[in-house]
């Protein structure tokens, strides 16, 4: 527990070094590994060679002297080589009275940072794929934390929308009828519309060659294919909009910095490395050899810069990219959320940006990397006829099952009710279930189980909520409480649940700076189970005492608000009835 570990360091210090024992207490000093035991606990077995004691008795005799210094904050106890150090109640009342009142529930704004978030970044004309929503659901949690903690977040959709592969999609669009082609992409029929063109590709020569002079005609600025080319991209955004709106992410089309952004950059890159001297020449092809990377052969893996036939790369853009996001929005962050099969690619080009002096140390640059999403058979997600799975449909098959839940546990609620409660459950379920997971791990997607009202899930979690906004619909308290409610801490369960409580802010920061919402996930869901055992064992409404009833309210409230809050970080939407 962070804010304990801060309100008890220096008289820990002090009775360290009073048992003569002077040490990292950033080491020494850690969380407790098991919760009934406390929530620090100092492992004395290190200190037993240096002080020549056996562990028991050092963990003893630093007992003695913590034991009156932490009285009112903390219970100090000896076990076995460990002093534990368990907040006590009157500390941890003391801590939610300074939550009580408190919007941000903790939560500091601390060294905002600017930063740049690239992700989502689908491929025009291409089905989204799984990968792209994690992309998004990760990424999207991600810049909700962030902006919370302060920092200046530029939301990057780094759309595919340029390269050799739009001379084939324009002709094919033209073969079809702009019309007709405009219809199958904003129908999010993407995926057929590309295979298509790819099937022509591969077997009609005349096709092949009227792709070709189609990309020399984009590349040199041909008003009327790029007129053709914004027919695509806006088609297929229109799809990606639809996703984007039933997702409920932040991304607009503000956010979109496609690769065709950076085109008049490209040029730039080549010759800040040429002036480097960095560039080299493998077949014609300009290439960097940034070292560290060999190939199949063992011979050393160049990043490709400009192809023979004068084109660029994946990885030219992605440098210019890190050009205008230090250069012009002035970024210490660089965050990239995308799969980890790209892995290399990130490792390469960030290697070269830093040889190339277009980053230093002050920069940030972290791949965000995610693993797969599988079927149950372990295999990549895809639908029934082997395609990429359409994510419209998969979103609205969760609101389905969702509605289809609600309608069985609460048949009396209105349909329209229960319209706008399947849509937070089911698209929640779906994102949680991404978010839940460790993210460099695949994942198994499993509709039972990420819609299920029990476990480490969203409607787990979201029900907990509505159960609290309901008793305060049951009771003659109307929230927001007054802020000088007395917290009564008895109970056992209620002690859990406090010490849950006062760790969001720790929790929140913690999963940002790992990068990891899985984390907030694992602790939301920890609240929700304190607030069970809480609300089973310990009467709210129907206790006699008055201030005990108050002091519970209070619990139930701050619990709501930790969980909403930390679904809102998540991008969840938290009904107040279900
Ligand atoms: N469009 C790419 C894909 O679908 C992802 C782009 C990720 N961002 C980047 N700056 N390279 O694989």
């Amino acid at each position: 527990m962070k804010i304990l570990k801060q309100a008890v360091k220096d008289e820990v210090a002090a009775a360290l070094a009073k048992a003569g024992a002077e040490g990292d207490l950033g080491n020494l000093l850690g969380p407790a590994t098991v919760e009934e035991h406390g929530d620090l606990a100092i492992p004395c077995h290190s200190l037993a060679p240096s002080l020549k004691r056996s562990p028991v008795e050092i963990a003893e005799s630093i007992t003695s002297v913590l034991s009156p210094s932490l009285s009112g904050i903390a219970e100090v106890s000896a076990v076995s080589g460990f002093v534990n150090i368990k907040a006590d109640s009157a500390w941890l009342a003391a801590r939610l009275s300074e939550l009580l009142p408190d919007e941000r529930l903790g939560v500091l704004i601390e060294n905002p940072r600017v930063a740049a978030v690239d992700y989502s970044s689908p491929n025009v004309a291409k089905e989204m794929h799984v990968g792209h929503l994690r992309s998004t659901v990760i990424g999207d949690a991600i810049v909700r934390m962030m902006m919370h903690k302060g920092h200046t977040v530029h939301r990057e959709n780094h759309v595919g929308d340029w390269g050799t592969p739009f001379g084939m999609l324009i002709e094919h669009l033209l073969d079809l009828g702009e019309d007709n082609a405009a219809d199958e992409l904003g129908m999010g029929d993407l995926d057929g519309f590309y295979k298509q063109a790819r099937a022509k590709f591969n077997k009609d020569e005349m096709f092949v060659e009227r792709s070709r002079n189609r990309v020399v005609m984009l590349q040199g600025g041909d008003e009327e294919t790029l007129r053709l080319w914004r027919v695509l991209v806006d088609e297929s955004m229109r799809y990606f909009n639809e996703v984007y709106g039933m997702l409920g992410v932040l991304l607009t089309n503000d956010d979109i910095m496609g690769e065709s952004n950076y085109h008049h950059l490209l040029p730039e890159v080549v010759s800040r490395l040429e002036n480097l001297e960095m560039l080299e020449d493998s077949d014609g092809a300009k290439v960097v050899y940034p070292g560290g990377w060999v190939n199949r052969e063992g011979d050393p893996l160049p990043l490709i810069i400009q192809k023979a036939d004068g084109g660029y790369n994946y990885a030219t853009t992605d440098l210019a990219c890190i050009i205008d996001r230090v250069e012009r929005l002035g970024c210490n962050d660089l965050l990239y959320v995308v799969g980890a099969p790209q892995s290399q690619h990130f490792k390469m080009v960030f290697e070269v940006a830093k040889q190339a002096g277009l980053i230093d140390g002050s920069h940030n640059v972290n791949h965000i990397k995610f693993g797969s999403v599988l079927d149950s058979d372990g295999k990549i997600l895809k639908s029934r006829e082997g395609e990429a799975i359409k994510l419209v449909d998969l979103l609205n098959e969760s609101v389905v099952r969702a509605e289809q839940a609600i309608a069985q546990r609460n048949p009396s609620i209105n349909p329209k009710q229960r319209a706008d409660i399947a849509r937070a459950i089911g698209i929640g379920a779906v994102k949680y279930a991404d978010l839940s997971t460790e993210r460099t791990k695949d994942y198994i997607f499993d509709w039972d189980r990420m819609l299920s009202f029990d476990g480490n899930t969203s409607p787990y979690l979201q029900y907990a909520h509505a159960r609290i906004c309901s008793i305060f619909r049951r009771s003659d308290v109307s929230r927001p409480l007054r802020d000088d409610i007395p917290f009564i801490i008895e109970h056992a369960e209620e002690a859990l649940l406090a010490r849950r409580l006062v760790n969001f802010s720790a929790m929140v920061d913690e999963s940002l700076h790992t990068y990891s919402p899985h984390r907030l996930c694992t602790y939301l869901h920890s609240v929700a189970s304190a607030f069970a055992s809480f609300y089973e064992s310990c009467p709210v409404l129907s206790t006699g005492d008055d201030e005990i009833r108050m002091s519970r309210l209070a619990l139930c409230d701050l619990t709501a608000r930790t969980l909403s809050s930390g679904l809102t970080l998540l991008g969840i939407d938290c009904p107040e009835q279900m």
